[in-house]
């Protein structure tokens, strides 16, 4: 892209007169926004602020919008789509091949004598690269435009997922142009998408705290964000891919692989120039193997090995392909985490949020350098689908940071001795009722007594979102029910200064405020009282969607499934888990002694708004996000307290609410001269006309 390029246009969206201006403008816009993208997710190196995009993009929309003018390569148009019934399938027009795997040095060498010998060279020129631990993908573009991104399958066939891939950020829905090439009518791009470690390992703290299954490592999770029914989901995941070749383009002949490589870098693509290497031979290329070695742990991504690639593109044609693989490059695989070894038993480990979960005892065995005698099996539904049994001799994995896990059992190996594994119907803990999830992914003691979880459950009953008892973090929980003072949750409210002054570190003083505050937290808000009951897969959001439709905790207790999942948000799995856990004897109990010792629950949500219409008359229309409510619950709440909201404008409407993202409907209010309020002016109005928040 050129630099008299205008990378921040000036569009004045008031003066634009025509479809045929709007329709000059938007392109101007779209390729800057193209071009700050790739400075952004490409090189890394963004030359406007975030502020200064945010504006860019929000006239692009709205002049889109205005004038009738979205296109799907539209940078606007880079947001999820609905959910799919199923991935479709696609045949690839070039087979995805694999690579030729080798473990030592002799195998490289021996591959580069082949080369050598059948080129009839002295010397051959090699491109090295990482080999990403990831998913492999396909992506097409025709006339600059990205219409197909594809898995790999079984290589001839693959999966559509392009209206997930189309959510990544670093993939490029239109390509740049380069100065002195016109677009190419169609490329086949191929690559890898793959996780970054710290992100999966964020990613899968906040699926444990949501009670969701952790993923085994970030290739599956990275998998397992991109073959989604759901794009908005993939939308979620933090995903990122290096592009690593080019099978089919119709363009100006290329004669290296180097040189497309760059020429890939200029369209915009993701290409991880760093970490390539344009070698004279192979002994240049086994001083790079060593090199990688070394650096691998202290990577961000997961790279199981290097690939080593002949540079010359015709060299490539001479060599040709095996039947799987090609002859022109080699996967040189890096000591392998992976062993296998015997299960002698599988037990059930109760975690802290009381989920269950499998897991293998292990006949020890060194996987790289360390000893392995135990091995997570993720969930219920892992060891079934893998059919691991008791006696199975199994592979194991220890990736990076990860712990161990059991990838799968060698079924072949098997005499008649192995057992299968049944997950106990009572806690081994406590003896409590077990939940499992439909899917079998979920298995938990719904027992909030349950002495593994009480410790936990403790500090998250105290902690800041829900009863937010300042002195009360998590080793003061574990003393006190250590000391026996916490038998159950409701022991909390029953403490003594006796009590506390038993616990080391207490004096006079603490004690005193630790109980006031005890007390002071007997009356809380219905939202916090739920989420602080710590009941799985309710996270904070969850939470909140709960309050904003129960008036109390009686008519949430008394709910079915069915009147859950009425619910805007409500699936399935979160009803079961609700109605589960409030037909637990022992919660139903610790919840009675609760109230007897003084608890009080509001919802300031329903108190005062019983009857009383303070909206009563007005018509509001949303556009665009809020940040405290979703656009369904600001309507909910404007129609409990007796207004109403509607999805068009006209001349009738009192206040059309905007936030980031509003769309036409904000034109069409100063069209009909209507109010247009912000989040805080709606709010003020609320508060002003007596709603309680
Ligand atoms: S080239 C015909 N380059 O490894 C070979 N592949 O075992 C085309 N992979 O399916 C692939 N990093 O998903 C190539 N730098 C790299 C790679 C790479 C990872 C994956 C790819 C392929 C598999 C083959």
């Amino acid at each position: 892209m050129s630099d008299k390029q205008n990378h921040t246009p000036k569009v004045r969206p008031e003066k634009i007169a025509s479809k045929e201006e709007a329709g000059e403008a938007v392109e101007k816009l779209r390729e800057a926004i193209r071009f700050h993208d790739y400075r952004y997710y490409v090189l890394n190196e963004p030359v406007i602020s975030d502020r200064k995009y945010d504006e860019l993009f929000q006239v692009l929309n709205d002049l889109e919008q205005q004038w009738d003018l979205v296109v799907p390569d539209s940078p606007t148009q880079k947001v999820a789509g609905e959910p799919m019934q199923e991935l479709g399938t696609v045949r690839h027009t070039t087979p995805m091949m694999s690579l030729k795997a080798v473990y030592n040095e002799a195998g490289v060498r021996d591959f580069a004598r082949t080369c050598r010998r059948q080129l009839g060279l002295d010397k051959v020129e090699y491109v090295v690269e990482p080999k990403y631990d990831g998913l492999s993908i396909e992506l097409v573009y025709e006339d600059g435009r990205l219409v197909l991104a594809a898995t790999r399958g079984d290589g001839e066939r693959g999966e559509d997922v392009t209206a997930n891939v189309r959510t990544i950020g670093e993939v490029p829905l239109s390509l740049l142009k380069r100065q002195d090439e016109k677009m190419p009518s169609r490329l086949v791009i191929r690559g890898e998408i793959y996780m970054r470690i710290d992100e999966f390992n964020t990613l899968n703290r906040r699926r444990e705290q949501e009670g969701s299954r952790p993923f085994a490592n970030p290739r599956n999770a990275a998998a397992g964000s991109v073959r989604q029914l759901d794009p908005r989901i993939t939308k979620q995941r933090p995903l990122h891919l290096f592009l690593y070749e080019l099978p089919e383009y119709e363009g100006r002949s290329l004669k290296t692989h180097w040189e497309t490589l760059q020429i890939m870098l200029e369209w915009g693509l993701p290409v991880n120039r760093q970490m390539q290497y344009l070698v004279a031979g192979v002994d240049e290329a086994l001083e790079h193997y060593d090199q990688l070695v070394r650096a691998r742990d202290d990577m961000n991504f997961e790279i199981d090995g290097m690939v080593v690639k002949v540079n010359d593109l015709e060299d490539r044609s001479k060599l040709g392909a095996r039947s799987r693989d090609p002859r022109w490059a080699i996967a040189y695989k890096f000591e392998p985490r992976r062993d296998t070894t015997r299960v002698r038993d599988i037990i059930v480990n109760v975690g802290r949020t009381g989920a269950l979960t499998p897991v293998a005892l292990l006949d020890p065995v060194n996987i790289g350098g360390v000893e392995v005698s135990r091995a997570s099996l993720h969930n219920l539904s892992q060891v079934e689908e893998k059919d691991i049994r008791i006696g199975d001799t199994v592979e194991v994995e220890r990736a990076g940071d990860v712990i161990p896990y059991v990838v799968r059992s060698l079924k072949e190996q098997r005499d008649n001795s192995q057992k299968r594994f049944t997950m106990p119907e009572h806690c081994p803990a406590c003896g409590g009722e077990v939940f499992i999830s439909r899917d079998r992914k979920n298995v938990r003691c719904t027992n909030v007594d349950c002495p593994a979880q009480l410790k936990e459950r403790l500090q998250h009953f105290a902690s800041r979102q829900a009863l937010d008892i300042e002195g009360l973090g998590g080793k003061r929980a574990r003393q006190l029910v250590d000391m026996g003072f916490v038998k159950s949750l409701p022991d909390l409210y029953m403490l003594s200064k006796d009590d506390l002054l038993q616990l080391p570190g207490y004096a006079d003083k603490s004690a005193t405020n630790l109980l006031a505050e005890i007390k002071e937290a007997k009356s809380i808000t219905l939202e916090r009282f739920i989420y602080a009951l710590g009941i799985p897969l309710l996270g904070s959001h969850m939470t909140q969607v709960l309050a904003f439709h129960f008036k109390d905790l009686d008519a949430l207790k008394n709910a079915g499934t069915e009147e859950l999942q009425q619910i805007n948000e409500v699936g399935p799995e979160v009803a079961r888990s609700v109605v589960s856990f409030f037909s637990e004897e022992k919660n139903q109990r610790a919840l009675q002694a609760m109230y007897e010792a003084g608890l009080r629950l509001e919802n300031p949500l329903y108190s005062g708004g019983g009857g009383e219409r303070p909206l009563q008359g007005l018509k509001f229309v949303f556009t665009g996000s809020l940040e405290r409510w979703t656009r369904d619950q600001a309507k909910e709440l404007v129609e409990r307290y007796g207004g109403r909201a509607t999805s068009a404008v006209s001349g009738e409407t009192d206040y059309v609410v905007t936030g980031p993202g509003s769309g036409s409907k904000l034109d069409q209010a100063r069209t009909h001269h209507v109010a247009i309020l912000n989040e805080n002016d709606f709010v003020s109005l609320l508060l002003e006309r007596g709603v309680p928040l």
